[in-house]
């Protein structure tokens, strides 16, 4: 495999010199593990959450979205089970006060031939006893024990201080959709098989968030739920991971960049489970996750909420709880592989290096930029910039040699610059420039828009 030049410093240094990706609250020193993406950014999100949603929402039979609330009511996190085993086995090191995560530090040591995830609290202690495990930021080893910590944050609503309950920031946005259920099923009359599937924030306050926006404490999701009847599972299981997959490779990444990998430990209402992982610059990590969940989940919600879950089907009466398979990516971490994977620095003949963000062109945030070839153009150039906003989001740029602005919007990831010349004003056409191939053509202006929506579709 070709070498790549992508590093996570070089993507954090490109993300924050052309508005993708600031530290959060930088003028106060920052937040540790916070991102607030910029007006370039911002655009790209957009589009990777436009695109999962057209996907698996807008051309997905029988599939619809909710937006649930953030805040819900404490007794679905019990019957979800959040609130009992939503944890992370932590120790600190009693040296220099660093908290580690003890399965992370037994992965990171083994160089990933053991896999904590089978192992219990005990056996994890024992195993870094053993093997005289060190602190990986001081080098000492002084661990106290093993304690699990729950990752949901809390917070407590009510209007006196001694009425308050204690209420939770949702970790995933999942049980919005397993709530909703039969509010859904009942207004579209849809039939088992559908799915639901919802975009939103999610927290959790991760013992070792990091590697910039691949985990942190507040981040989004794209989740879907399929709702299927017993029997039909593995055969939907199987047909997810195939459209999880195909979904990435539509928006461009490499196939040799993207591998399965089956759970060993399953949760124990799980009844397979497998991620998808990305060759991030950091290495192979998870980029979403495929779960046949069973009846688990409506199940207990009926259990706690005393109301049924239960589907009637309207061919033959018959009353069941459907199993779930779920699939769920996050927002933030696909942006994360999408820069990745974009990311190029190209040797031109004339020695110069350039760097270009090969994004597909329904992700970059901007579909085209329209250059004025000197700045006496920039009355026809704005002309033509003011009806290409109304259809996309587009740039504009008079600053600088034309050189250094198709440089500038390489960087961006820009697919199209558009520049208006003098031909302009005596044939009405500009130059499409492609971002790719550095290529030119001509187009007459009134071309420009039916050309850019079909080279920008996705
Ligand atoms: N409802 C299932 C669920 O939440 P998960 O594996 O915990 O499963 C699903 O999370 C996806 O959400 C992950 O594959 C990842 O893309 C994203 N994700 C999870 N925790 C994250 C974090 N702390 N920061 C960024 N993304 C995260």
């Amino acid at each position: 495999m070709e070498k790549r030049a992508v590093t996570m410093d070089k993507l954090v240094a490109l993300c924050k010199a052309r508005g993708i990706i600031f530290p959060g609250s930088e003028i106060y020193g920052g937040m540790g593990n916070t991102w607030d993406y910029g007006p370039v950014g911002v655009e790209i999100k957009n589009n990777i959450k436009r695109a999962w949603w057209k996907r698996f929402v807008q051309e997905s039979e029988n599939s619809y979205g909710v937006d649930a609330a953030i805040l819900m009511n404490s007794r679905v996190w019990e019957a979800s089970g959040h609130t009992t085993s939503f944890s992370d086995p932590k120790m600190d090191c009693k040296e220099c006060k660093s908290r580690h995560r003890a399965d992370t530090l037994i992965e990171a040591h083994s160089k990933g031939k053991v896999n904590p995830d089978t192992m219990s609290n005990a056996e994890m202690e024992a195993y870094i006893q053993e093997h005289r495990v060190n602190c990986p930021i001081c080098g000492k080893f002084n661990w106290t024990n093993i304690r699990t910590f729950n990752l949901m944050f809390e917070t407590s609503r009510g209007v006196t201080d001694e009425n308050q309950n204690k209420i939770y920031l949702r970790p995933e946005t999942a049980q919005g959709e397993f709530v909703n259920f039969l509010n859904v099923q009942r207004t579209t009359r849809a039939k088992v098989p559908f799915g639901i599937a919802q975009i939103g924030k999610a927290f959790r306050n991760e013992i070792t968030p990091g590697n910039f926006i691949f985990r942190t404490i507040e981040f989004e999701q794209m989740e879907h739920q399929w709702f299927c009847k017993e029997g039909t599972d593995a055969e939907f299981y199987t047909e997810y991971k195939k459209r999880a997959m195909q979904f990435l490779l539509d928006l461009g990444f490499k196939q040799e960049r993207l591998r399965f990998h089956d759970h060993d430990k399953l949760a124990h209402y799980a009844k397979a489970a497998c991620d998808i992982q990305y060759d991030y610059p950091m290495g192979w990590s998870e980029l979403n996750g495929i779960h046949n969940r069973t009846d688990y989940d409506l199940s207990r919600h009926q259990e706690y909420s005393g109301k049924t879950m239960t589907y009637v089907d309207p061919m033959n009466g018959e009353r069941y709880i459907p199993y779930v398979i779920e699939y769920s990516i996050g927002a933030d971490r696909l942006m994360l592989a999408v820069l990745a994977e974009a990311y190029d620095e190209e040797t031109l003949e004339n020695g110069e290096v350039r760097n270009v963000m090969h994004f597909h062109p329904a992700i970059a945030a901007y579909k085209a930029a329209v250059l004025p070839l000197q700045k006496n153009l920039a009355p026809q150039a704005k002309e033509l910039y003011a009806r290409l906003q109304k259809v996309f989001s587009v740039t504009y740029d008079e600053a600088g040699s034309i050189g250094k602005r198709y440089r500038r919007q390489d960087e961006i990831g820009t697919p199209y610059c558009l520049t208006v010349d003098f031909q302009t004003a005596d044939d009405g056409t500009v130059t499409v420039r492609d971002r790719d191939s550095m290529e030119q053509i001509r187009l007459n202006a009134e071309q420009v828009i039916a050309y850019l929506v079909e080279k920008t579709a996705f």
